[in-house]
């Protein structure tokens, strides 16, 4: 039996929630829930009342989330570090869990005289609760106006189950198990089209050293890259970008690993494409390099100065020639004859699909118009901001990787 759904698996993949932990006996199980967030590909960051450090220490819940626990609105450290209006729009969803009678009477008189009660106001994310209290507690009229009052202004109520309670009571009131907890909160979210598949993309251009200070490039500013990586992650896929010297910022919920020339960049991709499903090359890799690694700087001494080069590393090529190839998507910016050149690239680096653009038009500009080459089809992409493009990119993509 898996332990939740591969629906769960594949929905918070990417998701960002902030757990919210109340001082309920049943606090205990935020470790386990928040391993099986971790699992199912979420970012988790806690936020505890002062009442919830009696039942789990916030150095577990640091250790198991891997980011800082948020325990006092006044703290000039962690505001610093992210402060709670920050940390408020950084959620894509807030789960209070345990949530005590206290607690959920708290926010239902819309109070916000700690950390936690103060995210829940001030987020505009789903929230959700996930009440745990005594049998008699949560039958009590005043618990029940409060979670219709919560309801009515649209927080989720997940649960309670009905059991025997930690008091020896038996009846509803016992917080759901996490694996409960964890489905219901993906019921919240959409499966992205590309959740669950892991992608590899090279972005930039590559910097090939001349010399200490000087370096054969071109102008790719990593635009295009960026926009597949980002639209790739927002459609749920694991994504890691190996980008080449750029300007840009990281896309959310995107590993990004940075290199210079073209051998780091392929050192890079080759230690990251083991069991990736997609390989997409959009770098402007240098296709060639100096022969001598210069350690001085070259001095102008002479009207001539000759450079010996040599080739590059294909990277595309060499993802291509792997047992267990991905699917290998490349890139041919070309200044003539765009689609017969790039088609002979598809077929030289053996590759499954290829977008070819106009170099003259592509290269730093927020905009690019493609078209997409396959063995057997060719399919043109109009001219598009490039996150729009890359959408379009990414539906043909995910047709052929569907599993
Ligand atoms: O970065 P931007 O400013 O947004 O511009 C986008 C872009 C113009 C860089 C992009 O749209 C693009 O076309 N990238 C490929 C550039 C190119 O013409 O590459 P190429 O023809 O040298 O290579 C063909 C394919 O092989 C590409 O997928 C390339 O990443 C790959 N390659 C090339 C050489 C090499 N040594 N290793 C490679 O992996």
């Amino acid at each position: 039996m898996p332990e939740f759904s591969t629906v769960s698996m594949l929905s918070l993949t990417n998701k960002r929630i902030i757990l919210g932990i109340t001082g309920g006996i049943a606090a205990y199980k935020c470790a386990e829930l928040t391993r099986l967030f971790a699992k199912a590909g979420a970012e988790v960051r806690v936020a505890m009342t002062k009442a919830a450090t009696e039942f789990i220490t916030p150095l577990t819940m640091q250790a198991l989330s891997g980011n800082r626990v948020s325990l006092d609105l006044l703290d000039t450290e962690a505001e610093a570090a992210m402060g709670h209006i920050e940390l408020a729009r950084w959620a894509d969803l807030v789960l209070v869990a345990p949530a005590t009678a206290d607690f959920i009477a708290r926010i239902a008189h819309g109070q916000a005289d700690d950390i936690l009660s103060t995210l829940v106001i001030a987020t505009s994310a789903p929230i959700a609760v996930a009440p745990a209290m005594n049998q008699a507690m949560w039958a009590d009229s005043g618990t029940q106006a409060n979670l219709s009052e919560l309801a009515e202004r649209g927080f989720k109520i997940f649960g309670p189950g009905e059991g025997e309670q930690a008091c020896g009571d038996v009846g509803l009131g016992r917080m759901l198990e996490p694996e409960q907890l964890i489905d219901h909160c993906a019921g919240l979210f959409e499966v992205g089209q590309l959740a669950g598949k892991r992608f590899v993309i090279t972005g930039g251009p590559t910097r090939e050293a001349i010399d200490p200070v000087r370096f054969i490039s071109n102008h790719s500013s990593g635009k295009m890259a960026y926009a597949l990586a980002q639209e790739a992650a927002a459609a749920g896929a694991q994504v890691t970008l190996v980008s080449g010297p750029v300007n840009l910022s990281t896309p959310d919920s995107v590993t990004r690993i940075d290199v210079t020339s073209a051998e780091e960049m392929l050192t890079a991709v080759m230690e990251n494409i083991n069991e990736a499903d997609v390989f997409i090359g959009v770098a402007a890799v240098a296709d060639y390099r100096p022969k001598q690694q210069v350690k001085e700087k070259i001095k102008k001494d002479s009207e001539d100065l000759n450079l010996e080069l040599i080739k590059n590393p294909d990277i595309i090529s060499e993802v291509s020639k792997l047992d267990s190839k991905p699917f290998v998507v490349g890139f041919a910016a070309e200044t003539n004859s765009i689609v017969e050149n790039g088609r002979v690239k598809l077929e030289k680096k053996n590759l499954d699909l290829l977008f070819a653009n106009s170099a003259t038009e592509t290269f730093n500009s927020d905009s690019i118009s493609v078209t997409a080459i396959s063995s057997d089809q060719e399919f043109e992409i109009p001219t598009a901001n490039k996150n729009v493009v890359a959408r379009e990119m990414l539906k043909l993509v995910s047709e052929s990787v569907k599993s």
